[in-house]
């Protein structure tokens, strides 16, 4: 979508306007601590290069999309034994009139299908999304600092079942769960370093030279290991250095090893889900349209439950050879695949948008840029010429790759589903950013019916230089109504005209309060359109550059998003987030929508009102100046 104009424009246009350009040979430079640290497990054999092995006695398999996972179906058990006493602490602190919430959830206990089950999806839209995503997650953890108080929402991520995330969402939730499930606050504190000019350059804590030869010299390790690479390569491992706090930007770190670390096995953590967009081969360069596949990634998997495919593939084997869901006989396995920052670097991946501006040509820009400034020195128009010529002997030759969509190679959906599947006759499958579908939040996992959701807290960072609309949430909506999802619903949404007529994106809205309204049962939807509450956070996606203070602004307007300004905008709005957490699990348990609820749904629904009359520009300014 077009809200990605996004970092292709990015690194070209800031670079001259903006930025003293660190000398590469700057003396005196520390670097970071890179001893091993607690976070997902390095259990890539070697480190970036997927790696041939004998297959296990059972060899990997694809399966149908027709069930969830059975990997899944017995996590989901674990998880509802915390998920059930985090409600109650939850609902301790989160009051609802005349009604005790917390002998509710008692009483139905014995039947866990009735108790609310919730997903949360973090939009994309860059370092805005992942900021403003942050300030949602940290409202939301129980672990952070004064958030179990009243007018606070601490624990909704420890009674949470799932976490979508998608582009910049994805930086976000890979920085919390790849380092040990860790908090907002220790991210700040000691990994989301983002104080240097450029994501181009590297971390502060990095000379620009030792990141770009870490980065060229593991892309090229792939490629020689006999795998397809490309922008997404080298994108995932920018990416690895600036959220993983491992060494060598989280190398050796796989999605699929969050699965066998102990606190999501013991269902300490909702599960973290990663989007996003098939394209189809011979369109390299179009954006897809809500017709392609929209895929996941969970700790397990990758795969779409749409009809088209209709399958997934076991995320630890990506890489290996698959042919109508099964290894040949004469093929080995492959491992280490699924980096973790390949994963969100795939989820982020719009360098095949704007033709032209893939990485190789940004890094031809910045030594234009560089090379009509005499100031900036020669060295560094040499450093960043041997980089180019690095950039290009690591990543495959067809130009097509390079400059195209994520290159899955060999397409784990070979010959499979071949009556239905588009994509059965490629080697390759080409895969984009979750969000250039329009679809900005990533809901489709969260809206499949196998899942049950309750409820979801849709965080929208999308559209710079305005303001979310709604448009993504119409997305999801047309595409459930095309029929083009299995197996999926989702309440009515109204025009983004309407959305901005009657302020839906301007405040927090709930969608499908009223569920005799739906015609199969579909989650309500909690939508948080990034508003300025306490900052200005409709940042452009082209700032790559956060000093400390920007960022944890950009943070806490998140936060006071989600908590609306710790109830300062609303004193009855934790109630009213208790009650559309609760919603359907009354109708479940037929019992009778407390008075307070019924106040809060006539306060926060959209109630099916439109005004598609042209509206003036939505040009919002802070609400609470004086709290920022
Ligand atoms: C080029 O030099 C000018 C003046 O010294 C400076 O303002 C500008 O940012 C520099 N451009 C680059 C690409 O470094
Ligand atoms: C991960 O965090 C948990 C606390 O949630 C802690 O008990 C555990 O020791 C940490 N794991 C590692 C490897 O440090
Ligand atoms: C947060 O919630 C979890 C799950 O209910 C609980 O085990 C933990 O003690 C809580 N932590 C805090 C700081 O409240
Ligand atoms: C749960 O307990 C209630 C009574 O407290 C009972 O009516 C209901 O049948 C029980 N449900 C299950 C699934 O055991
Ligand atoms: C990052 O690593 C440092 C050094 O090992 C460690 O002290 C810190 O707890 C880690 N922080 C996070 C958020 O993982
Ligand atoms: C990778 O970075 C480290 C410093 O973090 C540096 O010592 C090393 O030389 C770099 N490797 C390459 C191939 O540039
Ligand atoms: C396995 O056999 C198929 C079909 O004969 C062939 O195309 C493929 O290259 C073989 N794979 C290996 C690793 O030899
Ligand atoms: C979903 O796919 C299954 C086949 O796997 C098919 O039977 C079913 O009709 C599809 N459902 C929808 C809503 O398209
Ligand atoms: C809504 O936002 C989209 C960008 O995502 C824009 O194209 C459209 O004009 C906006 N519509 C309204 C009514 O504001
Ligand atoms: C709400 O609480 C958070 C966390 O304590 C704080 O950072 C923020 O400034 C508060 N918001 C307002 C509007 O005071
Ligand atoms: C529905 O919402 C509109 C605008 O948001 C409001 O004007 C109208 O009174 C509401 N209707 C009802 C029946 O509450
Ligand atoms: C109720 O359902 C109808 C028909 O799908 C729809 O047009 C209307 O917008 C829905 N109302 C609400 C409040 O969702």
């Amino acid at each position: 979508m077009k809200e990605t104009a996004l970092l292709a424009s990015i690194f070209l246009g800031v670079l001259p306007y903006t930025l003293a350009f660190p000398s590469p040979v700057s003396q005196g430079h520390v670097s970071r601590d890179m001893s091993p640290r607690p976070r997902a497990l390095p259990d890539a054999p070697n480190g970036y290069a997927p790696v041939h092995v004998t297959c296990p006695a059972t060899r990997p398999r694809l399966r149908s999309a027709s069930t969830l996972s059975p990997e899944e179906i017995s996590w989901l058990d674990t998880r509802r034994s915390q998920t059930v006493p985090a409600l109650k602490d939850f609902f301790g602190h989160v009051e609802i009139d005349d009604f005790d919430a917390v002998s509710y959830l008692e009483r139905h206990s014995n039947n866990s299908a009735s108790l609310p089950n919730i997903g949360i999806a973090i939009s994309g839209g860059g370092f805005r999304a992942m900021l403003n995503g942050a300030g949602a997650i940290k409202a939301f953890d129980n672990r952070t600092e004064g958030a179990t108080a009243k007018g606070q929402l601490g624990g909704l991520l420890q009674s949470a079942t799932y976490v979508a995330a998608l582009s910049g969402g994805s930086w976000m939730l890979a920085s919390v769960v790849i380092n040990n499930f860790t908090t907002i606050a220790a991210l700040q504190e000691d990994v989301w370093d983002l104080s240097s000019p450029n994501i181009f350059y590297g971390p502060a804590s990095m000379e620009p030279a030792d990141y770009w030869g870490n980065i060229t010299a593991q892309v090229k390790a792939k490629k020689a290991a006999g795998f397809v690479t490309s922008d997404a390569d080298i994108w995932g491992r920018m990416e690895g250095y600036y959220f993983f706090n491992a060494s060598h930007g989280g190398v050796d770190l796989t999605w699929s090893s969050i699965a066998k670390t102990k606190n999501f096995q013991h269902g300490e953590m909702p599960l973290p889900l990663v989007v996003v967009d098939g394209q189809y081969f011979n369109l390299s360069g179009e954006e897809p349209t809500l017709r392609e596949p929209v895929y996941e990634f969970s700790p397990w998997e990758f795969g779409t439950y749409d009809d088209s495919i209709h399958g997934f593939a076991p995320l630890e084997y990506l890489g290996t050879r698959f042919v109508d869901g099964v290894v040949p006989e004469n093929e080995t396995c492959v491992r280490g695949y699924d980096n973790a920052g390949f994963i969100t670097g795939t989820s982020s991946d719009i360098w095949n948008e704007n033709n032209g501006y893939d990485i190789a040509a940004t890094l031809r820009g910045v030594i234009s840029e560089l090379s009509t400034n005499t100031t900036e020195g020669t060295e560094a128009v040499q450093m960043y010429s041997a980089v180019l010529k690095e950039f290009l002997s690591a990543v495959s030759s067809n130009s097509s790759v390079v400059n195209g969509p994520a290159a899955y190679d060999p397409n784990p959906f070979y010959q499979y589903n071949k009556d239905s599947s588009p994509f059965a006759q490629d080697t390759r499958l080409t895969v984009v950013d979750g969000g250039e579908d329009e679809q900005n939040i990533p809901l489709e996992p969260l809206i499949q019916r196998k899942r049950n959701v309750d409820v979801i807290f849709a965080v929208d960072s999308s559209v710079q230089p305005y303001w979310p609309n709604g448009t993504s949430l119409i997305s999801t909506y047309e595409r459930v109504l095309a029929g083009l999802a299995n197996d999926t619903s989702f309440p009515s949404i109204p025009d983004a005209k309407t959305f901005v007529n009657l302020g839906l994106n301007s405040q927090p809205t709930f969608f499908g309060c009223n569920s005799s309204n739906l015609t199969t049962p579909a989650p309500l939807v909690v939508y948080l359109p990034n508003h300025p509450v306490t900052y200005m956070s409709n940042v452009s996606q082209e700032v790559t550059s956060y000093n400390t203070s920007r960022r944890d602004a950009m943070i806490i307007n998140g936060y006071n998003i989600a908590t609306q300004a710790n109830g300062t905008l609303d004193a009855d709005w934790t109630t009213c987030v208790g009650c559309a957490i609760l919603s359907r699990s009354f109708d479940r348990t037929d019992t009778t929508v407390p008075e307070a609820c019924s106040q809060c749904f006539q306060h926060y629904c959209w109630n099916g009102t439109i005004d598609n009359r042209t509206p003036s520009a939505y040009d919002p300014n802070v609400l609470l100046p004086s709290s920022a």
